[in-house]
């Protein structure tokens, strides 16, 4: 399987000290930051947009290489993610995870176009990956991972997602409990693909790590367990060392 990483949600850090917060976690080491982006649509709640991540984005090291430490990984839980893939660019988003239920949208590249053509997942990873970032494709608990197949077997690499986000939360809010009913996923994509990057999202705590572990998740992201700690560093580590046992 692909190394451990553990990618703390800013979800559930102070937005008013979000600068600190998240070169506070990097420091205390973590190896991607999750930024969580949530459009009041998709979701039934907001966060923030690229102007914030361009802001936060230099209190955090660039990675050095794809997938490095300081990669942002960019949660789009958003109605129209083709829409936003320059701006995120700019932003510094260096992995674009969109919502597979959303990818079929009419959106255009440019948030003030407009477009009648529907995208498809491929069509959307090709675009990520045109402007040199990974891409990322993330299901809700809803959405069957029988879904993933045709796009994970398609033949043309730059459509071919680098990651695959398995929700274990109904996306919207941190804080929320752990779905174990979704980890039968994550063992069906590492049986097929050792080497693919499975990230795992939404209760994840020093509780519940052991299991998504043993189902093969290698991305774990963690939102009020990393925050909410007393010790955020040694959640950081006690996830770790579970992924890699
Ligand atoms: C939920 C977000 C998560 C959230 C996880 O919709 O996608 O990233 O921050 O928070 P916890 O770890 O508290 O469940
Ligand atoms: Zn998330």
């Amino acid at each position: 399987s692909p190394p451990a990483i553990i990618a703390p949600s800013i979800l559930s850090a102070d937005f008013a000290e979000l600068g600190k917060a998240c070169s506070g976690t990097m420091g205390q080491g973590a190896d991607w930051l999750h930024v969580d982006i949530m459009d009041g649509h998709f979701v039934p709640n907001m966060t923030f947009g690229a102007p914030v991540v361009t802001k936060i984005r230099p209190h955090v090291d660039r990675p050095s290489s794809a997938y490095g430490r300081g990669t942002f990984d960019c949660h789009m839980m958003i109605a129209e993610p083709k829409r936003w893939v320059r701006d995120f660019k700019k932003a510094g988003c260096d992995l674009y995870c969109f919502h597979y239920e959303a990818a079929f949208s009419t959106a255009a590249e440019e948030p003030s176009a407009t477009s009648t053509e529907k995208t498809s997942p491929k069509e959307l990873i090709r675009f990520i990956h045109g402007l040199g970032m990974q891409a990322g494709i993330a299901i809700k608990p809803k959405t069957s991972v029988d879904v993933l197949w045709e796009i994970l077997e398609n033949p043309v690499k730059e459509e071919v997602p680098d990651m695959v986000l398995i929700m274990t939360v109904e996306p919207g809010f941190g804080g929320q409990s752990f779905m174990a009913s979704e980890l039968p996923k994550v063992t069906a994509l590492r049986i097929k693909y050792p080497d693919l990057h499975i990230e795992v999202d939404g209760g994840l705590s020093e509780k519940t790590i052991d299991q998504a572990a043993d189902a093969g998740a290698n991305v774990i992201v963690a939102g009020s367990a990393v925050f909410g700690a007393a010790d955020p560093g040694e959640v950081i580590k006690k996830l770790r060392e579970a992924v890699e046992s």
